[in-house]
């Protein structure tokens, strides 16, 4: 299959784009679209023919649920079947925005979209060209990350076109995603609601809004989204995080390097802009800013890639504090690095 590339030097064009992706999403076809967290890969969310594909396009297991994404609140209706109170407090926050809730759903929704569970997540995005599709497909679009399955997610379109081209019908061109990293999960079907994947929305600013308990603190109370438990967000390169002060970490790092370039491996580190100076082995990757952590995330998955294209066997990286949204850039390079961790603090 030929993939289109819609990209549009002006309004009108984009118009015209906008307008044959949604002839595509109607007629049963897969578009990859921006939305302000990552590029997504949507398909008619009615049609379970179409959200089939998503799943053989992606390499994704059809038991991993897609969000669906809206732009009304009148497909809220058609895809929940009630809507909590708790999720009725975020969407007033928080839509249109980078937050899904999981809520249960309506019968319209094909169970072969939500992967066999009787809940489902809904996110309104407020990017205005998925929104423009959505309105223009006029039916809720089922998206998961553009990215195949395993892989970090795409925040430029040229990511999307390196994983998916000739898999899928087309991909709109909208730039680089401005937060970079996925949207905050929260599921709001229980009695309290519970953040499962931290997001650019706090987990500080979630439990303000509707009071609710962390994914992360009560692992047997708290239902996972099914998609966190695959190996995830991963480069070719391996990946291990280094906690630890500055010149601690990079002399550890620095020497680690020499090992494995002695062991012919081609190694790098990824490191804040802070500690650039301190690495003087391997490739050096830099990972935005300490202070500017929403720079950091916008690049994240960017950064990531570039292991690759470099050729890197072996990566290290400087661990950022878990608190605002470190919470969620440190979610996921601990996934990406699959839990490897050295942790050198206490040591002298
Ligand atoms: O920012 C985002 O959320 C992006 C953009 C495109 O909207 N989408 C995205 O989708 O990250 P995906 O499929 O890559 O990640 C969705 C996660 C998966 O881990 C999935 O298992 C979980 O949401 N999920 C979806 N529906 C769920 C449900 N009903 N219950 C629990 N988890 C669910
Ligand atoms: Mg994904």
């Amino acid at each position: 299959m030929d993939t289109i590339m819609g990209r549009a030097a002006n309004q009108t064009q984009l118009d015209k784009v906008i307008e044959e992706a949604a002839r595509i999403l109607t007629n049963g076809g897969l578009v990859a679209f921006p939305t302000e967290t990552v590029y997504g890969l949507g398909a008619n969310a009615r049609n379970k023919d179409a959200a089939k594909k998503i799943y053989e396009a992606k390499g994704r297991p059809s038991d991993n649920p897609l969000i669906l994404h809206i732009c009304s609140y009148d497909m809220l209706d058609e895809v929940a079947d009630e809507i909590p109170p708790a999720a009725k407090a975020l969407a007033d926050r928080f839509w249109p925005g980078p937050l899904t809730l999981i809520m249960n759903k309506s019968d319209r929704v094909p169970l072969e979209v939500t992967g066999g569970l009787s809940t489902v997540g809904v996110r309104f995005p407020g990017h205005k060209i998925a929104l423009e599709l959505i309105r223009r497909s006029k039916v809720p679009v089922a998206a998961p990350s553009a990215n195949v399955s395993g892989r970090p997610s795409p925040t430029r379109a040229s990511h999307v076109e390196y994983d998916l081209s000739g898999k899928i019908d087309m991909i709109i061109d909208g730039g680089s995603c401005g937060i970079g990293i996925e949207s905050t999960i929260v599921d709001t079907t229980g009695g309290s609601p519970v953040v499962l994947r931290p997001g650019s929305i706090t987990e500080k600013e979630i439990a303000e809004t509707a009071g609710c308990l962390l994914g992360g603190q009560n692992p047997d109370a708290a239902p996972k989204a099914p998609g966190t438990m695959y190996k995830h967000y991963s480069p070719e390169a391996k990946i291990t995080i280094v906690k630890g002060g500055g010149t601690q970490t990079a002399g550890k790092i620095n020497s680690l390097i020499a090992e494995a370039e002695k062991q012919g491996k081609k190694a790098g580190v990824l490191v804040t802009e802070e500690y650039r100076a301190l690495y003087n082995k391997g490739t050096v990757i830099t990972l935005g800013s300490m202070s500017d952590l929403s720079r950091t995330a916008a690049h994240l998955y960017k950064a990531l890639r570039e292991l690759d294209f470099n050729g890197l066997d072996i990566v290290y990286c400087t661990a950022f504090p878990e608190d605002g949204l470190g919470v969620a850039i440190m979610n996921r390079l601990i996934r990406a690095a699959e839990n490897r961790i050295i942790d050198l603090r206490g040591e002298k």
